[in-house]
């Protein structure tokens, strides 16, 4: 009978012990939760617990990752650096009050006590993620284009975490994205529009794509926030006026060898050399530049 009862109650330290329950020997160190999200001046809660009895007293210290820098979070019971005084512990889970984006980083718990092994320690990371709404996205549009060339506008914001997405708007309508079920439909799209990077490509353009035009950033976080509206004019190349413009740059440059030739007959280059020359030679520089506008123009 008694050795009954002794062989019941291995059995039942045997299961306690496979359990965890009864382990003095070695720590254990989890969380509820390792990756952890809170929106920016709101409070988080990283969890850590462990396996330590009350009686035996654990050691607990919270680190702070960033990159390769590692500092103290909590130490011989108390906050340290930019945590004191808006953090508090529960157990050896910590609450911090008020998180900002410079709070973004890995956590970790690590508990030690002394064991049957001497001293033992365990740990456990947790992330936390800070989620940050975006801000008012810049917006690159060009005022005027030429029908028939390549066109990319372009929309970034970099403060939202996660990273924002983007939506063009023009003339007040959402720019729909070219997906599956929009092939389908009689209008097609004329653009290729990425909402990772923001931009939008028009190639070519149309005279059709002249509006008011404002990209919008969004990440679930807080208010999605625009830019200012900026317009696109975009013309046909006008031929009459780029004809009318050579026109006029050969009759400069006409009148002006003209002038040159006359002044030479009349004798000015002999009389006064050096100021003539300055005045011919800034004349010629003058065209020249009117005349590389106007290619450029052409091109
Ligand atoms: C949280 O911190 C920010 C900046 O550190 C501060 O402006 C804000 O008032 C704080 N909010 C609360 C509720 O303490
Ligand atoms: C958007 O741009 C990124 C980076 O250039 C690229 O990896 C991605 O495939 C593009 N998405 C679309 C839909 O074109
Ligand atoms: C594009 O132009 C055509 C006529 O040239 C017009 O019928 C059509 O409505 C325009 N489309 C848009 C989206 O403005």
């Amino acid at each position: 009978m008694a050795s009954c009862r002794r062989l019941l109650c291995w059995l039942l330290f045997s299961l306690l012990g496979s359990l965890g329950y009864y382990k003095t020997y070695g720590i254990t160190v989890y969380s509820d939760n390792k990756r952890v999200t809170a929106r920016e001046f709101e409070g988080a809660y990283l969890s850590c617990k462990h396996n330590v009895k009350k009686e035996i007293g654990a050691r607990i210290e919270w680190k702070m990752i960033k990159g390769s820098t590692v500092s103290f979070v909590y130490l011989n019971g108390v906050f340290v650096g930019n945590f004191k005084g808006r953090a508090e512990i529960l157990h050896s889970s910590i609450h911090l009050k008020n998180v900002t984006r410079k709070d973004s980083a890995k956590y970790r718990c690590e508990i030690s006590a002394p064991t049957e092994q001497g001293q033992g320690t365990g740990e456990v990371e947790i992330s936390l993620v800070v989620l940050v709404p975006p801000s008012a996205p810049v917006c690159e549009v060009p005022i005027s284009a030429l029908s028939g060339t390549v066109v990319e506008l372009r929309c970034k914001e970099s403060e939202g975490v996660p990273a924002s997405k983007y939506r063009w708007y023009r003339n007040g309508a959402i720019l729909p994205e070219n997906t599956f079920f929009w092939s389908f439909r009689k209008e097609k799209i004329s653009y290729t529009l990425n909402t990772t990077t923001g931009t939008l490509l028009f190639n070519p353009v149309s005279k059709n794509d002249t509006g008011e035009y404002y990209c919008e950033a969004h990440n679930q976080v807080g208010r999605p926030k625009r830019c200012p509206v900026k317009r696109m004019q975009v013309d046909d190349l006008n031929v009459s006026a780029i004809i009318a413009s050579v026109v006029i740059v050969v009759l400069i440059m006409a009148s002006c060898g003209l002038g040159v030739y006359y002044a030479q007959k009349k004798g000015y280059f002999s009389k006064r050399n050096s100021s003539m020359n300055n005045s011919s030679k800034y004349r010629v520089t003058e065209s020249e530049k009117d005349f590389k506008h106007t290619k450029s123009f052409i091109i």
